[in-house]
């Protein structure tokens, strides 16, 4: 194989393939771009709480090869369009560093999608659209970002040899909110009641034109033949902003399936199996070592990975070499009231948020997060509180819950008192899980990422010398010194960015 396409991106849930595919559902989490740079668990980078915030010095860990530099060493060219959200407080986190030649994209989520600018919380707003290292201003006059993106895909094509290997990993900003679409793309969407419904809809409608858009420009530059187009949502949608997991339980930001199970496909002449849907456990980690394999690559005999091949799994329909995904274990994550070591049997703290899953067999423990089932808000305008009639009351102490997902994916019959066995042994290998992982980063607020401190941008603002602090006192002394000149020099560019109402809106986990 020649070309991978991976189309990522914050898709809600579409699976547009006809034919030459197989659809697939992916297990994610919160961070799950991390995953796919380096096949592993959050828990095994650090990033197993919540997201990178703007303002947080954090990156994804700089110690391990991300996939495009892995697909680097066998001579592909690597590109990336959209939305990174993997760190940025030095320049050693930024895309062009971890693996692609070129980046032309935003650094953060949820920004504005005409404009390109992102507000934290007032006063802290800047732009957010980069040509590789450096800010695209040519772009902020309003072009739609899922236009502008495919727009960007097309030109990156047109001038590439298709006999030479290339990666596009292209990850649109849509369906995220602020719900935000061209007005041609409401059209067939009128009789949907509910604005936040119709807004997504439209959105998503454009990216469906997207994707044809990419496959259209695929075929007209002679790539299709040997290209693998991967297809995916990378959690599950957030019901307050337009989203349904509907019948699926939870949202987004649960380990509840709404959150976690999210749908995609693979198209490409090069499936053996053509038209099929993939019951297998697949899950985000597994792209890395399946594309590594398919593009010939290597990958060290005695690293540790926690993601499996699958490609004989969606192209052939074999049996899953997978038999377990660790969901999360997040050890910061509000403590659920009730929850003990006794609860866990001694094994586990139930106070935990976690989740597992082993063959039929699906265990969370913590404090679930949002925990009902929330039907299409398609035909209603009415508040939250109306938009379902089924809600779960978590006053009832619980911390631990059992399902056969298998048998009920909607997670409405909890098992965990009729099988104490199966909660045991999952709760052990929750704990051995636990032994593997590394401590969590997520570090305070540095003020000094405020884009005004930065021309008005969102980029890197952390310089070594701030790091070293600990060393030598004359040495961390003439450190300080070149860091001030260097502090001086920053705030010398304008600091003009004040934050227009409009964008001050989109918040986002
Ligand atoms: C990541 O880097 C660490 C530290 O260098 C190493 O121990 C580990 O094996 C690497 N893991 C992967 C998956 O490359
Ligand atoms: C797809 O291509 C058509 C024809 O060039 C164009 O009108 C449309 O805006 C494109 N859509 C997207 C989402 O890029
Ligand atoms: C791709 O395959 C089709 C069908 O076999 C063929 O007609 C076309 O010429 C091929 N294109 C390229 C660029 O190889
Ligand atoms: C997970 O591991 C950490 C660090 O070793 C330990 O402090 C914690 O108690 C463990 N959590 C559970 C629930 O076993
Ligand atoms: C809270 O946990 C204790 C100990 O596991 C248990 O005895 C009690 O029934 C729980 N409370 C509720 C409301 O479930
Ligand atoms: C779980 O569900 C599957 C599918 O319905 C079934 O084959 C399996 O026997 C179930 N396991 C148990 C222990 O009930
Ligand atoms: C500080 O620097 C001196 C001289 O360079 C060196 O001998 C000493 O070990 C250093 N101390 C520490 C704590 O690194």
């Amino acid at each position: 194989m020649d070309k991978v396409f991976s189309l990522g991106g914050f898709l809600g849930c579409v699976c547009v393939c006809v034919c030459v595919c197989v659809c697939v559902c992916v297990y994610f989490v919160k961070s799950m771009s991390a995953q796919i740079y380096g096949a592993q668990y959050q828990i095994h980078t650090g990033l197993q709480h919540s997201i990178i915030r703007p303002t947080q010095p954090n990156c994804l860990p700089l110690d391990n090869a991300t996939l495009p530099q892995k697909l680097k060493e066998v001579g592909y060219s690597t590109h990336m369009v959209g939305k990174w959200h993997l760190g940025f407080y030095r320049k050693e986190c930024m895309p062009t560093r971890r693996g692609f030649d070129t980046f032309f994209g935003s650094l953060l989520g949820s920004g504005d999608y005409y404009t390109h600018y992102k507000c934290d919380s007032p006063g802290m707003c800047g732009y957010d659209l980069y040509e590789n290292d450096n800010a695209a201003w040519d772009y902020d006059n309003g072009i739609y970002s899922t236009q502008m993106y495919t727009q960007r895909v097309q030109q990156i094509l047109s001038s590439h040899d298709p006999t030479k290997p290339i990666f596009l990993y292209v990850a649109y900003q849509a369906v995220h909110s602020p719900l935000q679409a061209p007005g041609r793309y409401f059209e067939h969407y009128r009789s949907i009641i509910n604005i936040n419904r119709r807004r997504y809809a439209a959105m998503l409608s454009c990216l469906d034109e997207a994707i044809h858009n990419v496959t259209l420009a695929l075929k007209r530059y002679g790539f299709y033949n040997n290209s693998i187009i991967i297809y995916s949502s990378d959690n599950g949608g957030q019901p307050t902003a337009g989203g349904s997991n509907w019948p699926l339980r939870g949202s987004k930001g649960t380990y509840w399936e709404g959150g976690i199970r999210a749908v995609g496909f693979v198209h490409s002449p090069l499936l053996k199996n053509k038209g099929t849907v993939c019951k297998e456990l697949v899950h985000i980690t597994d792209w890395y070592p399946t594309l590594i394999s398919l593009a010939e690559g290597q990958i060290d005999e005695d690293i540790q990975l926690d993601g499996y091949d699958i490609w004989e799994t969606i192209s052939e329909g074999l049996r899953s070499p997978r038999v377990d995904i660790l969901h999360n274990i997040d050890p910061i994550y509000t403590k659920a009231k009730n929850g003990s070591w006794a609860a866990g049997y001694g094994i586990w703290n139930t106070a935990i948020q976690s989740a597992i899953r082993v063959q039929h067999w699906k265990l969370l423990t913590g404090n679930p997060g949002y925990s009902d089932w929330v039907p299409p808000q398609a035909f209603s305008n009415l508040g939250p509180n109306r938009w379902h009639n089924e809600r779960i009351t978590l006053s009832t102490g619980k911390s631990i819950w059992l399902f056969n997902i298998t048998a009920d994916p909607y997670e409405r019959v909890d098992l965990s008192t009729r099988y104490p066995g199966i909660v045991k042994k999952l709760l052990r290998r929750l704990s051995q899980f636990n032994k593997t992982a590394v401590p969590v980063r997520y570090p305070p607020k540095d003020p000094r990422s405020n884009p005004r401190l930065n021309g008005g941008v969102w980029g890197p603002w952390y310089k070594e010398e701030h790091k070293k602090k600990k060393t030598n006192k004359t040495k961390a002394d003439k450190k300080r010194k070149k860091s001030k000149a260097r502090m001086r020099k920053q705030l010398t560019v304008h600091s003009s960015t004040k934050c227009h109402p409009s964008f001050c809106s989109g918040q986002e986990r």
